[in-house]
């Protein structure tokens, strides 16, 4: 018999892989790619989606090829992808409207502003469950039409369409121009602040706050559900999951039921609680979103703590300041002294999220004396890391408590490129005062987007198969005086507290 097996499109913030998976869950072929980071004024990040959907177009043979694969031998495709990220175009060209404003751009704070002050923040957030804040799709949807002269008008008669990646790359892969599907799922549409939490559909109101026309907006279908066939680069390629990065990293650490959770390291760091059906709404800072739904099947939640900046302080800190030559040097920097020496960095770089949501914050670095050396800003940046997880984890065993949920978090299950460095684990699980766990499989978020796949069409018909899989690489145990800890996280409090008042003029 021929063997199958399930493909995944990793679409992040910095590259695009496609990765072939067999039954066993193990990856057989990888293609990958960068795509170039545009940053045309302080705090604006842009992509360029027409050149992200042209190395989709590469990867997808490539890998076939590099892994010996006929096309025909794939029985289901994931798509997965950096969220809130904002594409605009027209339905009849392919063209963008303008370059896709990343999740991390921050050019919409005023207009979220301007709509506090108008006094809807409450039942915007309420509606979404998510804060109000330039980190998600509205603002940005909204900018964008406003920026591009007719686009608006064009909007309404169906002649401009929006869609996050995932929505971007399946109207691509299934035809674009000739008939391509304008789909998204309940994980994506939840990161848009457009759809309502509770029933999983658009919300008129928030159309109407955000002044966006309905016809612009995709299909919500289920996260792994039959959603089409691809019409290229490679014809007949059943595309059986749609599902946010996120997202995928819970479903590729097996973390389907309630109770259980990931922190995914990347660009950002993110911890996502699995809540199951139950949507408990944060009273702590945190978003409650959409875990995943599998066809015919309720809502799954999770709680999510988001922190923008993770591998994207290394990477500035390799790019802008060379004082590494590459992301995995910061360990080896950072090891050349034993603590921070007094000196700590907020990587305000898109502001503040959870729990604090400032959106108008900027980064900074505090504490600097001359004894300060290139050692103590590598452990400094990687420190942030955990002082970013150990509040996610206080807010989400508060938020359960708060909704007499009786499980709680009392383990940290880590994946993505970051999690390498062993030193910036070590220091999660003493700041974080739990045990940190890596498993052999870390990069979590493109098999998930393949579990998901492979689910909807039965390659593994019960979760018990892919749980099998999943086997610990290395724990880690806190080590630290509990006094040390609280002194250094009271430190981070107040170098946060900083960030949070700048204002520049
Ligand atoms: O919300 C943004 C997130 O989806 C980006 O993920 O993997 O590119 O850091 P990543």
């Amino acid at each position: 018999m021929t063997a199958r097996y399930v493909a995944a499109i990793d679409q992040g913030t910095s590259s695009t892989r496609c990765i072939i998976y067999d039954r066993g869950g193990v990856m057989v072929s990888v293609a990958q790619r960068k795509h170039t980071q545009h940053f045309p004024q302080p705090g604006w990040v842009e992509h360029d989606a027409l050149e992200i959907w042209k190395l989709v177009q590469r990867l997808i043979p490539e890998a076939l090829r590099n892994g010996g694969i006929e096309a025909d031998q794939l029985v289901g495709l994931g798509i997965t992808n950096q969220r809130e990220t904002t594409v605009i175009w027209d339905p009849t060209t392919g063209i963008p409207l303008h370059r896709a404003i990343v999740w991390q751009d921050t050019r919409t704070t005023d207009k979220v502003e301007e709509l506090r002050a108008q006094g809807v923040a409450a039942d915007a957030e309420h509606r979404t469950g998510a804060p109000l804040s330039n980190y998600f799709s509205a603002p940005r949807l909204s900018w964008m039409l406003d920026a591009c002269a007719g686009s608006r008008a064009a909007a309404e008669q169906g002649r401009v369409l929006f869609g996050t990646m995932d929505t971007w790359l399946v109207w691509n892969l299934t035809g674009g121009v000739d008939g391509g599907l304008h789909v998204t799922d309940p994980t994506n549409a939840s990161r848009t602040m457009l759809m309502n939490i509770e029933t999983a559909q658009w919300d008129p109101t928030l159309l109407e706050v955000f002044d966006i026309p309905a016809a612009i907006l995709p299909e919500i279908r289920p996260s792994m559900s039959r959603v089409g066939t691809t019409a290229t680069p490679v014809a007949g390629i059943p595309i059986t999951a749609m599902i946010g990065d996120q997202q995928a990293a819970l479903v590729g650490q097996t973390a389907l039921r309630a109770g259980e959770s990931k922190y995914t390291l990347g660009t950002g760091g993110f911890l996502l609680f699995n809540t199951g059906t139950t949507l408990v709404r944060s009273r702590s800072g945190l978003i409650t979103t959409v875990a995943f739904q599998s066809d015919g099947q309720p809502i799954r939640y999770a709680l999510e703590g988001s922190n923008p900046t993770a591998g994207a302080l290394v990477e500035w800190i390799r790019q802008n300041l060379g004082i590494i030559a590459t992301p995995a040097e910061i360990e080896t920097l950072a090891s050349t002294v034993t603590d921070n020496g007094g000196c700590y960095i907020v990587p305000a770089f898109s502001g503040l999220h959870a729990p604090h949501w400032v959106s108008g914050s900027r980064g900074l670095i505090v504490g600097l004396t001359s004894y300060i050396t290139r050692g103590h800003l590598a452990r400094a940046a990687l420190e942030t890391n955990a002082f970013a997880a150990a509040a996610m984890v206080t807010a989400v065993n508060d938020d359960l408590a708060a909704a007499g949920v009786e499980t709680s978090l009392t383990e940290l299950v880590v994946d993505g490129g970051m999690t390498a460095n062993n030193t910036m684990m070590q220091m999660i699980a003493d700041m974080c005062d739990v045990p940190v766990t890596r498993p052999q499989m870390a990069e979590a978020v493109a098999l998930g987007a393949a579990y998901a796949a492979g689910l909807t069409v039965g390659l593994w018909t019960d979760e018990q198969q892919l749980r099998r899989n999943w086997r610990a690489a290395a724990v880690w145990k806190p080590d630290v005086d509990p006094a040390d800890r609280e002194r250094r996280l009271a430190n981070w409090s107040a170098a946060v507290r900083l960030a949070s008042q700048w204002s520049p003029v």
